[in-house]
């Protein structure tokens, strides 16, 4: 069985992904500095796979140790998902973000060459299309200049695996650009864990459910979308978690040095209001809510062309935006 090392695999997406590898029979290899997760996500993933999973706690910076965990783990592919992810912060501290997003993918690149680890998938976002001029965004959508440090580092990642994927005879890499990742394992055993007041949508509304916020503000009702609230394309984690196997399986069938980047969405876009709709309605629970100014660089309007991901990888989302909010719901019943 093959060996993917999974950095960041106690993290939210990251968690996620090392279920659905074990599900299709490949053996996960957690590397993690529990900067921004926790270490009883371990015992979790352990519990819900039924089995030991092999896990380090180290960054991803430690060359040596991370060299060490490839030889003696006989790594045969990498999803690099260890990143800091959030834009308002990435502002204040830029440097934070380079180091870390940018630094720490150039070192694990420059092990996976000289170990000749064949396959790699990164994450990447939908966030360096910007407002796109078109919907649904296509993966040949102009890539807009980047609103803060975290969408660069972003870029910055795409590109400089494109020039190593050119430059090695050895290695296959995907980027999958992620939209907006939301809901939890539907057992309850693994979610989202957000660090202090949540800056994404979900986690806030669930909190307010919850009863640890007190209001949730809608970041603007005056924008030019079918209601005035801003439209996103929410996919439920476990989706997205299926498409890096799909993307691990479709590098392995390939020749080396493809590199390619692929949207990972519905393909379905929903306003903020009619997500807080649509979560009253799953749930029962009544939303405490108000209208309040925009949030700057907040993008107007976006959701995936998904073709590509169907063609390339055999990959289509299955879950609803219902059973994503009734699976953040559950999850977030667990935290309090
Ligand atoms: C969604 C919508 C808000 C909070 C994030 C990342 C970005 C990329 C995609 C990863 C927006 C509105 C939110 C609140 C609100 N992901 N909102 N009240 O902005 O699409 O960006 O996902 O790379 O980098 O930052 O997601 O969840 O913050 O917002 O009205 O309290 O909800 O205005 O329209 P966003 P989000």
């Amino acid at each position: 069985m093959k060996k993917i090392l999974v950095t960041g695999g106690a993290g939210f997406i990251g968690s996620h992904t090392v279920i659905e590898l074990i599900n299709a029979a490949y053996i996960p290899v957690i590397i993690d500095n529990f900067t921004n997760s926790d270490r009883k996500v371990i015992k979790r993933l352990e519990k819900l796979a039924g089995t030991p999973i092999a896990n380090y706690e180290q960054d991803c910076q430690d060359i040596e140790k991370l060299s060490d965990v490839i030889d003696t783990e006989n790594i045969t592919g990498i999803v690099h998902f260890a990143a800091y992810k959030q834009v308002e912060e990435s502002v204040s501290y830029p440097l934070k973000y380079y180091s870390n997003n940018v630094s720490g993918l150039i070192d694990i690149l420059k092990l996976a060459n000289n170990k000749r680890v064949r396959n790699f998938v990164f994450s990447s976002s939908c966030t360096i299309y910007g407002n796109p001029d078109q919907l649904p965004v296509t993966e040949d959508s102009v890539v807009k200049p980047p609103e803060s440090p975290y969408g660069s580092t972003k870029q910055m990642g795409e590109n400089i695996l494109k020039d190593v994927v050119k430059a090695s005879n050895s290695m296959n890499a995907l980027s999958l650009r992620y939209f907006n990742p939301i809901g939890a394992h539907p057992s309850a055993l693994i979610g989202e864990l957000p660090n202090g007041v949540p800056a994404n949508l979900v986690p806030f509304v669930t909190q307010t459910a919850a009863g640890l916020r007190n209001k949730l503000v809608v970041y603007g009702n005056d924008y030019p979308t079918k209601d005035g609230s801003c439209e996103r394309d929410y996919i439920h984690v476990i989706d997205l978690a299926k498409a890096h196997v799909k993307a691990l399986s479709y590098l392995e069938t390939n020749k080396p040095r493809i590199y390619d980047v692929v949207n990972i969405g519905t393909g379905r876009s929903t306003s903020v209001l009619e997500l807080i709709k649509l979560f009253e309605e799953v749930t029962g629970k009544k939303l405490n809510y108000e209208i309040g100014p925009r949030r700057s660089g907040d993008i107007i309007s976006t959701y995936a062309a998904v073709n590509k991901a169907k063609d390339l990888l055999g990959w289509t989302s299955q879950k609803s935006l219902a059973d994503a909010l009734k699976d953040a719901w559950r999850w977030q019943q667990t935290l309090v």
